[in-house]
Order: C-alpha cells, then structure tokens, then sequence
C-alpha cells in the first residue's frame, strides 16, 4: 500500500480522536448509570431509614384495608422519594405472592417478581440491583395485624437513559467538531512537515540528476531544519567534488596532451634530420656533424622530459623516497652558484652570491635540494636577456633557511605568477622552448620543497625581473625521523 505521510498522518489523527472519543463516552455514560445507581439507593435508605415512616407504616398494616392506607402514607413521601409515577412508581404488593395490591403507576399487575421482591417476600429488605438490569428497586416487607405488605419502589432507568443518549449526542457532535479540527490540524501539520520534505525530494532527485543549482531554504531549527541543513551540506560537498573531479580530469587531458606534444616536436627533428643523412650522401661534413649535434641535442632533450616526468609520476605515486640527512645548506648554495656563475657568465649576466646570515646545517635531501636551487638559477638566466644582472641571496631566520635568485630579466606578466608552478605552464612557449625549457622545473621544486615542510615564493613584474625565494625548515619536515 502506498499512501502518502499526509493520508498517513491524518488516518492516525482520525484514528486517535475516535478512539479517545469512545473511551470517553464509554466512561461517561457508565458513570451516568452508577451516579444514577447510588444516588438512587442513597435516596431509598435515607427515607426508609426513618423511624416515624417505619411506625406510620406499622400502623397502617395493623389496620383495615392496610394497602390504601400504607399507599397514602407513602404518597406523603413521594417527593422524598422521586415518585413521579413516570420512571419511578411505589407498589403495594402482598407479603406472601409479591401480587399487586396497589400503586402509583396505572397498570402494575404486570410486575415481574424481582430478586429484591424475592428477598422481602422472604421477611428482608431487599435493597440490591444489578447495574447491568433495566430497572433499578427497593423492596421492603413490612407485617401487620391484617397480614403481610410489600413497599415496592421501582425506577426504570429512563431518566438515566435519555441523559445518556444526550451525551451520546454531544459526543457524536464533539467528535465530528475533533475531526474538522483534526483535517486543519494534518493540513497544518502537512505545511510544517511534509512540504519540506517534499521539497527534499524534489532537491535530491535534482541532485542525483547532477543538477546542483538550487539550495533549500531553511528557517527552522527542529530535525527537519537540521535534515535540510545536512542535505544542503551534503549537495554542496558531492558539487565541489565533481567539480574537482572535472577539473583533473581537464588537467590529465592536457597534461597527456602536453606529453605528447612536448615529446613529438624532438622525435621529428631527429627523424628529419636522420632521414636527410641517410639519404644525401654528399653532405659535406661540417653540416653531418651539425646535424649529428641537432640529433644528439633533441635526444638530450626527449630524455630530461622522460626523466622529470618520472620524477613527477612517482611524486604522484608517492614512491619517491627521500634521504634525509644533515648537511651544510650553505654549502649547497654555493656549489650551486660555482656549477652556474660560468653559464651565467656566458651570457654576459653580473651574478653575485650573497650570504646574510651564518647559515645552519639543515635536515634535507640534499641532492634534491640542489635541484631546485639549480632551477631557480637556470630560470633566471634563461629569462635574462644577456649582459643581466642575478643575485643568489642566503640566510636563516626563525628556524628556517631561505635562498633566494633574483635577476632583472623578462619578468612574469601578474596573471602568470601563480601557475608557473604548474606541469607544463610556460609563459611564452616558443622562448622556453629555444632555451631548452619544458616548463617542468618548477613543479617538480615544488614537490620537493613541499616534502621538505617548506615552501616557495615568487615576486615578479613584467619587463623587470623576479625574485624566487625558498624557504625550508632546519629540521626537516615534522614526520620525518631524524637520524
Ligand atoms: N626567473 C624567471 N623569469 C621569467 N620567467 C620565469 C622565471 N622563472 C620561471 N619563469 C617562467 O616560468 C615558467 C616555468 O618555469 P619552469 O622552471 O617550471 O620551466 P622551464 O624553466 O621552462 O623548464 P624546465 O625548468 O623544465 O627546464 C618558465 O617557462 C617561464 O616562463
Ligand atoms: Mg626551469
């Protein structure tokens, strides 16, 4: 079965009234009936138990026609009593049959002999009555000189009955007032509760078709505010991370892309200018050996893309191991300042080395160190035009150690500054390319100045130079273990 939380919810309301409309009703009317019960008997013996009535009834049976007279004596009392000679009516029935002699009520020889008649035909009051009986009575025997009497006090309930059958009526009005109330109530309930979780699932089903525009509104704080609260979180984290997912699926496409090209362009020279010596025989030996040069240049050049594509595959591995041990990072600096200042002079460039500080030994991978000092020097001469001016420049500062290259070359146009550092990303492509750049240099120095809990920074402008900075913990990163 398929019903709706709204149809649910207003069967459940329905369902409660009604059943605590029974269950009042049920109380009630039993109630009505044992008030009526008690009230009743209370009247009785309270009457009964008079003395003066006791001895005027006495009399009356010691005298002639005995059940007139004891008839009238308890007409004298029959307000007392309740007679109204409707519901309720006396009786003077005979002490031995329990026949009717006489009563209030115009036909009474059709009474039927009950337990309490039994009970005063046998000399006792009998003053009990069934609840569940239509009727309820009092039979009391009072003897006499003329014989044997019967004061019979019957009600038949009716009074009882017609105010239960009001209440009946009033129940019944209540109950369909209850459920009137009730529909507004689910209709209500059906605003607070269930239209936001209809507007949940409308969301969802949005949101497992990828459609990720809209946001819940939310302006309660109950469970339903805090469902809607979660659903918008939850839509808004699936959202980033498909975007996420979407974009390094862009960047593996251009990196394959880039790989492609990057390793394309050297295998056609070699082809083309393998094929031209393969074919022409007659080519003077000057030109061989340029050609054999261009050949062994390119092939140079196709084995550092592999090699620093290795290294950035196993970073993304994360198989690259490093050796972490203590060593003289002013030394490095200046071994890689020593291995660069003659290229650099080949250019032309003033190349100074400065150091600032002392420096302390620091906990690295050396080589790999090196490296990335190598790259920022070799970008700097490459991105100089000649005849520049370079500083390579070393301290330490709160526990870190810091090199810097800064030259007055190209420059780095501001919109460019931070994706440098990405694989491939070269400023002006044709320029790297004729010095012999592939744009890897300086993500793979950012992988590695990252293992080593540092960090890289780049100030440049356009026309007037860069300055590239590292900076690197002396301790080496926190999870390494130190030896
Ligand atoms: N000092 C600099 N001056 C101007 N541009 C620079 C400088 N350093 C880096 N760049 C720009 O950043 C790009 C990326 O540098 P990166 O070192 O990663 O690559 P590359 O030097 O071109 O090639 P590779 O280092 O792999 O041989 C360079 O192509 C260049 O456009
Ligand atoms: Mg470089």
């Amino acid at each position: 079965m398929n019903r709706s939380l709204y149809t649910k919810l207003v069967i459940i309301i329905l369902i409660i009234i009604i059943s605590l409309m029974a269950v009042v009703g049920v109380f009630l009317t039993r109630g009505v009936r044992s008030f009526y019960l008690n009230e009743f008997y209370n009247q009785m013996q309270e009457v009964f138990s008079s003395r003066q009535l006791a001895d005027d009834l006495r009399v009356a049976a010691n005298s002639e026609n005995a059940a007139a007279h004891m008839a009238d004596i308890i007409r004298g009392y029959s307000g007392k009593l309740g007679i109204d000679s409707g519901t309720r009516n006396y009786y003077i029935l005979d002490g031995g049959s329990g026949a009717y002699l006489t009563g209030s009520a115009a036909e009474g020889n059709g009474l039927e002999i009950t337990p309490n008649i039994v009970t005063a035909i046998g000399g006792k009051e009998g003053y009990v009555s069934d609840p569940g009986a239509a009727y309820m009575d009092v039979a009391l025997p009072v003897s006499g000189e003329s014989g044997s009497y019967i004061i019979y006090i019957m009600d038949n309930k009716e009074t009882a009955q017609s105010l239960n059958d009001q209440l009946f009526r009033i129940i019944i009005q209540a109950l369909v007032v209850g459920l009137i109330i009730s529909v507004l109530l689910s209709l209500l309930l059906a605003k607070t509760m269930i239209a936001p979780i209809q507007d949940l699932t409308m969301a969802a089903k949005k949101v497992a078709g990828g459609d990720f525009s809209e946001k819940l509104e939310n302006h309660s704080k109950d469970e339903i505010g805090i469902l809607t609260q979660t659903f918008n979180d939850m839509a808004g984290r699936l959202e980033d991370t498909l975007d996420d997912l979407t974009k390094s699926e862009q960047m593996r496409r251009e990196f394959v892309a880039n790989v492609s090209h990057e390793l394309r362009t050297p295998i056609t020279s070699i082809r083309s200018y393998a094929e031209t010596l393969g074919e022409d025989t007659e080519i003077p030996d000057v030109t061989r050996q340029k050609f054999l040069e261009v050949i062994l240049n390119e092939s140079d050049r196709m084995a550092k893309i592999v090699q620093d594509l290795l290294t950035l595959s196993r970073f993304d591995a994360g198989s690259i191991s490093f050796v972490f041990e203590r060593f003289s990072f002013e030394k490095s600096v200046r071994d890689v300042y020593n291995a660069t200042v003659m290229e650099a002079q080949s250019h032309k460039h003033d190349f100074v080395l400065e150091f600032r500080t002392p420096i302390p030994d620091i906990l690295g991978d050396r080589a790999r160190i090196e490296q990335v000092l190598l790259n920022m020097v070799s970008n700097a001469v490459k991105y100089t035009k000649d005849g520049g001016k370079m500083r390579m420049t070393a301290g330490a500062k709160n526990g870190e150690v810091w090199c810097s290259v800064r030259d007055n070359g190209i420059g780095i146009p501001k919109e460019d500054v931070t994706k440098v550092f990405d694989r491939f990303y070269r400023v002006d492509k044709a320029r790297s390319r004729e010095s012999g750049g592939t744009g890897l240099g300086l993500s793979i120095a950012k992988e590695i100045v990252a293992r080593h809990g540092g960090r890289m920074e780049l100030e440049s402008r356009e026309g007037k130079g860069t300055n590239i900075t590292v900076w690197l913990p002396s301790e080496g990163p926190e999870d390494v273990c130190r030896p």
